[in-house]
């Protein structure tokens, strides 16, 4: 419900843009992107229903390993992608906390498809499970396959798909295909990757919101530097969805520079300038990845000294109320991050900025007190728990290091200064 109105919002303001007001019929569906998404990602989702008499076993089947016989490429990468994970360990404790009307909430985003919802609940033992037997072509799996191929291609066994970049066969398998231009369009990805205007807010500021970062990005207007959601995650249209989980992918999103400056005394400041340069929406774009800078300082003799630590991203707490801070980075804006130090005199050092993402941060703190309480959850959920923070810990990584542009080994700008107090 919301999530159409959303549709509509955000239709209107692109057409906005676009037409320059010829707005007549916004908001009555006139624009066909926007019609057919609100079809294609309403909420929720209908089965499939028969397949149609002609249809193979194969052509029939809802399994990404029916269409990878096809489509080897696409499903390659999806399944290096994080949208074949979408029904971890991370979802999978939780939904077994929850009730069948709950679990919908979160499966219309993780595992939309209503035969994945059927599997879900018959798993969960929720009280209207179906009780007919599993068609042949649902497997028996497709819900822990995440976001599946058909959750994005198929409705009513029926294939949906961009332009196609070569000539269609005649009478193709799964007959044939029906196009939309909503697959090259932002809009697409607003689905799940933005909240309704109605959706939980922390600080006034929208929980989920990178349809709209985008929009009001650089990136957003039309013209040679345009770049879509698609442009940038699926380039060459590839199954691969690479974002803050991937550090080449994420090393695109920044320039940073670092200098040091004299204070006088013994006293300095390192200095980090970090721009939002290929990101198209805030670096990161939501409350669960942070991005610590920490500050070195190495000296000749191989001394180390940890300088100070500061961070990147919205930091909420746990129950989700409460702001701390928020500096994430909006698309093409710098934010400058500065660190007091001192050095002994006469002696020679550099300074260096190391870079670590935490890409999960938010749900290594929700993981660790939810396992603080871990005697008041069921067994299989508390193993699943375990896994969950065992994952996302695993997917910090380090990013970069930057070292002073003042050079190594000189107490840089004012020196003598320096020396002389
Ligand atoms: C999250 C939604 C999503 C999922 C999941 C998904 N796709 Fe796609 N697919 C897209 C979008 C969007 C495009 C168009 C990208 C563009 O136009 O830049 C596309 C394009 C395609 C194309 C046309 C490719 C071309 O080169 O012209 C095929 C074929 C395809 N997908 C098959 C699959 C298969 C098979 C799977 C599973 C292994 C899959 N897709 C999973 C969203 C998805
Ligand atoms: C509007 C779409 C949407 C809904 C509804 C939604 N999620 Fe998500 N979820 C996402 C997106 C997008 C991400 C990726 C966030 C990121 O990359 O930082 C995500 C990530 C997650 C993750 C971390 C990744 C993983 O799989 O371990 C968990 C856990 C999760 N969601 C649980 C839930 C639960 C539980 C619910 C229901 C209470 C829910 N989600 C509802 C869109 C949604
Ligand atoms: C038996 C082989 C076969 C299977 C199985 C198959 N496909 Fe296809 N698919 C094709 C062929 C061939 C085309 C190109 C059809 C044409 O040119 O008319 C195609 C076209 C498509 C397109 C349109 C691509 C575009 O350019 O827009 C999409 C999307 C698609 N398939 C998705 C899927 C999905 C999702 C599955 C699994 C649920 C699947 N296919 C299973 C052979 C197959
Ligand atoms: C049906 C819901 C849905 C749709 C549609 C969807 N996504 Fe996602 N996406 C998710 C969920 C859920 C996750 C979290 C996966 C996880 O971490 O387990 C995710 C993860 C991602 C990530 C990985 C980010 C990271 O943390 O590294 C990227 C990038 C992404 N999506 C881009 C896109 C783009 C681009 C589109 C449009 C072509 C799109 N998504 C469409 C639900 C969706
Ligand atoms: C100009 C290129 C570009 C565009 C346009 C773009 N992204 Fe990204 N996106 C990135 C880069 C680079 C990253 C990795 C750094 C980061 O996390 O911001 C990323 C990260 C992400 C992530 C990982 C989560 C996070 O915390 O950042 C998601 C989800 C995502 N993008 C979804 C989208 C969606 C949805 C759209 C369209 C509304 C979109 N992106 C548009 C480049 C882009």
């Amino acid at each position: 419900m919301h999530l159409l109105m959303f549709f509509r919002h955000a239709a209107c303001l692109l057409t906005g843009l676009l037409a320059l007001g010829s707005m007549t019929g916004c908001g009555q569906g006139q624009d066909p992107v926007e019609r057919f998404l609100e079809t294609h990602w309403q909420d929720p989702l209908p089965p499939q229903g028969t397949p149609p008499a002609g249809f193979s076993a194969l052509e029939a089947s809802l399994s990404p390993q029916a269409c990878a016989q096809c489509h080897p490429g696409q499903f390659e990468g999806w399944k290096e992608s994080l949208h074949s994970k979408t029904m971890g360990p991370g979802i999978a404790w939780q939904l077994k906390l929850m009730s069948q009307e709950q679990g919908n909430r979160c499966l219309r985003c993780h595992a939309p498809l209503a035969e994945q919802k059927a599997l879900v609940a018959l798993d969960h033992g929720w009280p209207n499970a179906p009780d007919r037997s599993i068609p042949g072509y649902v497997s028996r799996d497709l819900a822990h396959q995440g976001l599946a191929c058909a959750s994005c291609h198929v409705r009513q066994h029926e294939r949906f798909g961009p332009p196609p970049r070569i000539e269609p066969v005649k009478d193709g398998p799964h007959g044939g295909f029906r196009i939309s231009q909503a697959f090259a369009d932002s809009r697409f990805c607003a689905s799940c990757h933005q909240f309704p205007q109605d959706g939980p807010r922390i600080a006034g500021k929208l929980q989920e919101d990178t349809y709209q970062q985008w929009l009001a990005s650089p990136f957003a207007r039309p013209g040679a530097g345009q770049q879509t959601c698609q442009s940038c995650h699926m380039p060459d249209r590839q199954h691969l969805w690479r974002g803050i989980h991937d550090p080449d992918m994420t090393r695109k999103a920044l320039d940073v520079k670092l200098s040091v400056v004299g204070q006088g005394g013994g006293d300095y400041e390192a200095v980090a300038e970090v721009r939002n340069s290929g990101a198209g929406h805030h670096f990161p774009t939501y409350m669960v990845a942070k991005v610590e800078l920490l500050f070195v300082r190495r000296d000749r003799d191989g001394g180390e000294h940890a300088l100070g630590r500061q961070l990147i991203g919205w930091q909420v707490d746990t129950p989700i109320t409460r702001e701390m801070a928020d500096t994430r980075i909006p698309a093409g804006e710098k934010r400058v991050f500065r660190q007091a130090f001192s050095a002994p005199a006469g002696q020679d050092w550099e300074v260096e900025l190391v870079l670590r993402v935490a890409p999960g941060e938010h749900y290594e703190r929700i993981y660790r007190d939810s396992l603080r309480q871990a005697d008041r959850l069921p067994e299989d959920a508390v193993g699943l728990l375990r896994l969950a923070l065992a994952n996302v810990e695993g997917a910090r990584y380090e990013l970069m290091r930057v070292r002073a542009e003042a050079g190594p080994a000189r107490p840089p700008a004012d020196r003598r200064a320096a020396i002389a107090n």
